[in-house]
């Protein structure tokens, strides 16, 4: 029996703190503040969810969802115990942050007590309110804000919360499974020291680490990150990928910005990832039959710890109004899943979590699965996406991915606010399009990627002649007179996009002939064709998309007229990453 042992990833140290619940009718709990004041536990059915949250005020505690993460357009509960009788009042804020009594009351107030420090309510409400003023509450990432006041609500409502208040994003539905380990679980932990983050908006800094040597088999079953307090904002994303057996040892322990070129050349050798964390996310524990294998042969043994560092006081414009909807399609064909598992597993691998991600434009996400003509649920989706909340979800039921099977990860995003085209790239403010899978039992893929060839983009914006050879990127125009002399990038952002443009652009690029990839571990690859078959686009499209997205479709017919600019990817940054696990 392999013995289980647990691995932290990290710099400093910050750790979920271990409160368990004496209520045991709530399944699940969430500290929505830092400081540990305002805490909400919560659990549903099919068709309803019920809440309590305990607040270190005597006065009102507000609690609510919102579309952004802020104020507006909110659906707010606000209540209280005053002159020792409950009350509790649904509201919710208009565009412009106005708080109005909701005239449909959707919120159950159950029981509310206080004592010489705190409020606790009690409440619930339908998953589902047929209220426009409600926000649904679905499998989709969910932005709880919450507020609370030491005065309660008086005859005029609620008073300015002040500083009191902030928002956390959640999965309501579908929680992070149990962190509990087994006592006595060995541990390790991968800790970078003084890392120097230069003061520019992103980077990517790579560490050499060792695991411990292990004379047998074990499984990793559980990783968490560590994470200095204060730096929550500044660690966008942590990637483990598994090197050569033979590198250089000298270059272990030493950091250096990833990506560059005075990088030692033993982290080229750091191909395949094997995890991946990414902000908002907490541990992730394994279930109980699959784990991260270390000690075999084929086993990461040296690895390359890559943080993305983003640096929120070099932001600007974050926050995106007005939605302007592209979409983008990436893809591991039928051809790269016929090759890779009739090679390897012909009976098929078992998919059992997904993280999704993109960056700062990124709005819906889902990874949709096809088998033949047929299309399946799809493995994961997010309508709501949220880039300061993206984790490993582990899916319901295991899915299993048979050869030739297809799966697209397709990303929306918003780049209305934008002045600049939006490019594929490491930085936030360039886009990526990705979803990690965990699968077992290991097979050698590592990774798809597809991108959509080149020139028929160039035809688009009318491109004759590319200058030739081409020598580098991006590479530079001859004709059309207008564009001359111009590089590609240069001569997009010269193109006069309209909105219709903008919508045209984006079905040419969706039926763009592909170039595409299917990576084993390493650097070998499968060998599939060019442009491969992928299911037609059907009338299947709009049958997954939940509610939410619904609505922002319907938000992209109310913007017509109005400029957009369009995000176009050229880098590889478009793929489907497969974490490949031993097997208890
Ligand atoms: C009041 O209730 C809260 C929430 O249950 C609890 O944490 C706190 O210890 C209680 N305070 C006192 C003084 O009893
Ligand atoms: C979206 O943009 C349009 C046109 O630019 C404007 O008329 C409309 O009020 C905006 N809607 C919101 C919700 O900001
Ligand atoms: C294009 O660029 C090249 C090299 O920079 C320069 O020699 C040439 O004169 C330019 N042509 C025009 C038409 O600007």
């Amino acid at each position: 029996m392999p013995e289980p042992l647990l691995i932290a990833c990290l710099f400093a140290t910050l750790l979920v703190p271990n409160t368990f619940s004496r209520e045991t009718s709530y399944k699940h709990r969430a500290a929505l503040d830092a400081d540990g004041k305002y805490d909400v536990k919560w659990r549903f059915d099919g068709a309803t969810i019920s809440f309590e949250v305990a607040v270190a005020t005597r006065g009102y505690v507000g609690f609510g969802f919102s579309p952004s993460g802020a104020m507006a357009r909110s659906d707010l509960v606000i209540g209280g115990v005053s002159g020792g009788r409950p009350y509790l009042q649904d509201y919710f804020a208009d565009a412009s942050r106005m708080v109005h009594r909701d005239p449909q009351q959707s919120y159950r107030l159950e029981y509310a007590w206080e004592n010489d420090t705190h409020t606790v309510l009690g409440f619930s409400r339908d998953l589902l309110t047929c209220d426009p003023n409600d926000k649904d509450i679905t499998e989709s990432t969910v932005r709880v804000i919450w507020a609370y006041h030491s005065e309660d609500v008086g005859p005029l409502g609620p008073m300015y919360h002040g500083v009191n208040r902030g928002r956390k994003s959640v999965r309501l539905l579908n929680p992070a499974k149990g962190t509990a380990v087994p006592d006595g679980t060995r541990f390790f932990d991968l800790r970078n020291s003084q890392v120097p983050v230069p003061s520019k908006d992103t980077t990517y800094w790579c560490q050499l680490f060792r695991f411990p040597e292990v004379q047998k088999k074990h499984h990793v079953i559980r990783i968490e990150p560590l994470i200095q307090k204060g730096h929550e904002n500044l660690v966008h994303h942590i990637l483990l990928y598994q090197c050569d057996r033979d590198l250089d040892e000298d270059d272990l322990g030493t950091g250096h910005e990833c990506y560059h070129q005075n990088m030692p050349d033993s982290f080229q050798t750091c191909e395949t990832v094997v995890f991946a964390w990414a902000i908002g996310g907490e541990g992730f524990t394994y279930p109980p039959h699959a784990g991260l294998s270390i000690g075999t042969s084929i086993d990461p043994f040296f690895v390359l710890m890559e943080i993305h560092y983003d640096n929120p006081a070099l932001h600007q414009g974050r926050f995106l109004k007005n939605m302007t909807i592209f979409t983008f399609e990436c893809h591991c064909t039928q051809e790269c899943l016929q090759e890779s598992l009739d090679h390897e597993m012909p009976s098929g691998i078992r998919v059992f979590a997904v993280l999704l991600h993109a960056h700062l434009a990124g709005r819906a996400i889902r990874t949709r699965h096809f088998r033949g003509q047929k299309e399946l649920r799809p493995l994961a989706h997010d309508s709501e996406f949220d880039f300061n909340f993206q984790e490993f979800l582990a899916l319901s039921e295991e899915r299993l991915l048979l050869p030739g099977d297809h799966l697209i990860t397709e990303c929306k995003y918003n780049t209305k606010s934008r002045k600049q085209m939006t490019w594929g790239g490491l930085s936030t403010r360039d886009e990526m399009c990705l979803s990690y899978l965990l699968y077992y039992p290991r097979i050698n893929l590592a990774r798809c990627e597809s991108l959509p060839e080149i020139k028929g983009q160039l035809k688009f914006i009318g491109v004759k002649e590319i200058q030739m050879p081409v020598r580098s990127w991006p590479f530079v125009i001859k004709s059309p007179k207008r564009y001359n002399n111009l590089s590609f990038t240069e001569a997009m952002d010269k193109f006069r996009w309209s909105k219709k443009r903008g919508e045209a652009f984006n079905e040419v690029v969706l039926q763009l002939k592909m170039n595409v990839r299917c990576s084993k571990r390493g650097q070998e690859e499968w060998s599939v064709s060019e442009d491969p078959y992928r299911p037609r686009r059907t009338s299947l499209l709009l049958k997954y998309l939940s509610s939410a997205e619904d609505r922002s479709i319907t938000m992209k017919t109310e913007t017509r007229g109005s400029v957009v600019h369009i995000p176009v990817f050229i880098l590889h940054v478009c793929s489907m990453v497969w974490l490949t696990l031993g097997w208890f």
